[in-house]
């Protein structure tokens, strides 16, 4: 039986002071043995976050790291500096890491690499663009981008790895992908987790949707038989509508 995450990506928002109290807000939330919530904050409000969902079942982690453990690499945070200050996650692979930061699948799978051998759960992200979609190349970036950043990956299974599909074309733009859409997809991430893993693990190994997850559309995205969780953006920034979403998890799960 898999587990479900919720993870909230916080993106580039917050004060400390908001980041406190959205914290302390979603430390409230009943707890769920089968539902996993996480809340990644920007790294500099990391331990705040931490402190306030401490004795919680909430768990804290990152946007992203670097792979090297130390060094001279200015204004980066690795994955052990993340271990250390107490995340459990780190999303690897974002969407707007790829565009915005330059990303590849080279330095996705360094950092992915990175994570594990400090004993982070990376969340790994992929997903395609609108064009992708469009010229029917959604299967074929995804498993580029499967392949490409679990390349020499061994030994993961449910407790230590989290898949994201985020259709880009998706993410923040109020546009979520369809239940059946989503599941689509889903599916075929985990018959690829199933060619490199067997079957056993790739079962267990949750795989999330983000792209406009909202407490409106939570429950059907949710119910979806590959859907284990949801990766939400914009409406993690409320402490209401995530407790919503984290709800519908619940609903979903007792149904
Ligand atoms: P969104 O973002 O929920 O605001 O669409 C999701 C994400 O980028 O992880």
């Amino acid at each position: 039986m898999r587990t479900m995450v919720i993870a909230g990506n916080w993106k580039m928002n917050t004060t400390t002071s908001e980041a406190a109290a959205l914290a302390s807000a979603i430390a409230e939330a009943p707890r769920h043995e089968r539902v996993q919530l996480a809340l990644c904050p920007p790294f500099v409000y990391i331990d705040r976050v931490r402190q306030a969902l401490e004795q919680t079942a909430v768990a804290v982690g990152a946007q992203n790291c670097w792979h090297e453990p130390k060094g001279a690499f200015t204004g980066e945070v690795s994955a052990s500096m993340l271990a250390d200050m107490g995340c459990r996650y780190v999303i690897i692979g974002h969407s707007e890491r790829r565009t915005l930061f330059a990303e590849t699948d080279d330095t996705v799978n360094l950092k992915l690499r990175a994570a594990l051998s400090c004993g982070l759960i990376p969340i790994l992200c992929v997903g395609e663009t609108l064009h992708e979609r469009e010229q029917n190349e959604t299967f074929a970036v995804i498993q580029r981008q499967m392949q490409s950043g679990l390349q020499g990956v061994e030994g993961v299974n449910g407790s230590t790895l989290v898949v994201a599909y985020e259709p880009v074309w998706a993410i923040g733009t109020g546009r979520a992908a369809t239940s059946a859409q989503a599941q689509e997809v889903h599916a075929y991430i985990r018959s690829l987790l199933e060619t490199l893993y067997g079957s056993a693990i790739a079962q267990s190994i949750a795989v999330l949707y983000g792209g406009s997850v909202t407490p409106d559309n939570a429950v059907e995205l949710l119910s979806q038989s590959d859907v284990d969780g949801g990766l939400v953006g914009g409406a993690s920034l409320k402490a209401e509508s995530f407790l919503r979403i984290a709800e519908a998890a619940y609903n979903v799960l007792s149904t």
